[in-house]
């Protein structure tokens, strides 16, 4: 049906003294002896519309004032009797009720807290927390197509069922037509799944990037941008089973040159968040994270840090806390760890480099001490880790040395290996989580309230 976007009618003077159609769902309303108050959004703008309804012009209105109910309606704009800011109202001239929505409706005006909310998926985005997310959601996303796309690189869709795991942590999960009953008929799990769809065992992919590299080692600069998948039986406010992801693959670029690209990337869609969603921005800043505006500032006008990783175990060890976790070379940093780097020492970005090869992938580039890889985490206040990064092992010697080390299925990844066999070059990535980078600029300290759906242990919808 023909009507108009609230945001439109609200940010475009034109529109004052024209009458109009809008439809949305009524937010609030207030009923009285001669006028009825109704907020109508329709999810195009953060804000809602007033809707101001003479009794004498429409009969029934009390009958349209039940939240969450459904309204076409048809009226004047005139600017606001009240607002300070410019802002304008409908003059209603009639109404019609597209769908009712009775009392037990759960969304009533008192403000319902996130957990809660997480119980019903499908009613949460219809609040102003929500519909400021996913709009952010939205930009963000847009910003990073553009940032890669403006620069020339090439959007590549890798496969999301895969025989080979990336990150090689045994998180992915498997993907098979098998049924229960059939495993009682073959002797081995070798001849069980070659009996599978595919032939052999195989699963959901925990990244893109060994695609990824097979098409930056075609075109140069690729970037990809799609759902990863892990098994990671770890119940935390950062993990979903279920994430998106974005891999940029950059041949010819060694690890320094990477990382300036994460930092550029990062600021251009923070910058670019900043610019499009004032709005949400203040909603954010005024209910989930006090000063995040100046925050956000920060992050565009300052060089993000950068620190060894050997350093930053020094600064762990000498620090005055009491850590869940030991702290010493060689042991993988968490969450807390991070968080204290980058929230008590440096409060900014921070780039931890050149990880003891013994905690990271076998992809990542040895450094010439034996001991260290040329990769990097970025740890970003209230968050801990956003971005896994690294320059990668060029050499095939040195791949297959290392992909020995950790008995690796060489034969699984032989398109790989090809890579370093035929015109092998110097090239390094790296992968952001979507839903990291969202709580970051938001606020919001639950992974599970800036995605859709959220996939955890033991919870699916
Ligand atoms: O550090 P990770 O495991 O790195 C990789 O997957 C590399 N293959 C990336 C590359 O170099 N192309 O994951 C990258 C990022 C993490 O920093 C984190 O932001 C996000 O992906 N991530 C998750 N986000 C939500 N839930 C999870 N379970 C996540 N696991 C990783
Ligand atoms: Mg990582």
């Amino acid at each position: 049906m023909k009507h108009t976007d609230i945001k439109l009618i609200m940010t475009d003077k034109e529109y004052i003294g024209k009458e109009v159609t809008v439809c949305g769902w009524v937010r609030t309303a207030r009923d009285s002896k001669n006028m009825t108050f109704i907020e109508l959004n329709d999810g195009t703008s953060l804000k809602h519309i007033q809707l101001v309804v003479d009794k004498e012009i429409v009969k029934n209105s009390s009958s349209f004032t039940k939240l969450g109910s459904a309204l076409k309606v048809i009226g004047t704009v005139v600017p606001s009797a009240v607002a300070q800011d410019g802002g304008v109202e409908i003059n209603v001239l009639k109404m019609e009720l597209l769908g009712d929505c009775p009392a037990e409706y759960p969304l009533q005006k008192k403000r319902i807290n996130l957990e809660t909310l997480r119980t019903m998926p499908h009613l949460r985005v219809r609040t102003n927390t929500f519909n400021a997310i996913f709009r952010v959601r939205s930009v963000l996303a847009a910003a990073i197509h553009e940032y890669f796309q403006d620069r020339g690189y090439v959007y590549i869709n890798t496969p999301l069922i895969t025989g080979s795991d990336c990150e090689g942590a045994g998180e992915m999960f498997k993907v098979t037509t098998m049924d229960y009953e059939d495993a009682a008929k073959y002797k081995s799990a070798e001849e069980y799944y070659a009996n599978d769809f595919f032939g052999k065992l195989v699963g959901l992919s925990v990244s893109g990037q060994l695609e990824g590299e097979v098409a930056a080692m075609a075109f140069g600069k690729i970037y990809t941008f799609g759902p990863s998948f892990r098994a990671e039986n770890s119940n935390t406010p950062r993990h979903v089973a279920e994430f998106w992801h974005i891999e940029p693959e950059v041949a010819f670029a060694e690890l320094s040159d990477i990382m300036e690209i994460a930092e550029d990337m990062i600021k251009y869609i923070v910058k670019t968040y900043i610019e499009k969603c004032p709005e949400e921005l203040a909603f954010f800043e005024k209910f989930f994270e006090k000063g995040l505006s100046a925050k956000l500032k920060n992050v565009i006008d300052n060089k993000f840090e950068i620190l060894e990783y050997t350093k930053a175990i020094e600064i762990l060890k000498k620090a005055n806390v009491e850590f869940k976790f030991p702290v010493d070379w060689g042991l993988d940093l968490q969450t807390e760890h991070e968080r204290y780097i980058t929230e008590q020492v440096f409060n900014k970005p921070v780039f931890v480099v050149n990880y003891p090869k013994d905690i990271k992938s076998f992809y990542m580039k040895q450094n010439s001490d034996g001991k260290t890889v040329a990769a990097t985490d970025l740890l970003v206040p209230g968050v801990g880790e956003i971005i896994g990064c690294s320059e990668r092992e060029a050499n095939l010697t040195r791949l297959l040395d290392a992909m020995k080390e950790r008995d690796m299925h060489i034969e699984d990844y032989t398109d790989y290996i090809d890579l370093r066999r035929f015109g092998s070059v110097p090239h390094s990535g790296f992968g952001l989580g979507f839903e990291r980078i969202l709580m970051y600029v938001t606020g919001i300290q639950n992974i599970r309230d800036v995605i859709l759906y959220p996939r955890t242990v033991g919870g699916i919808r």
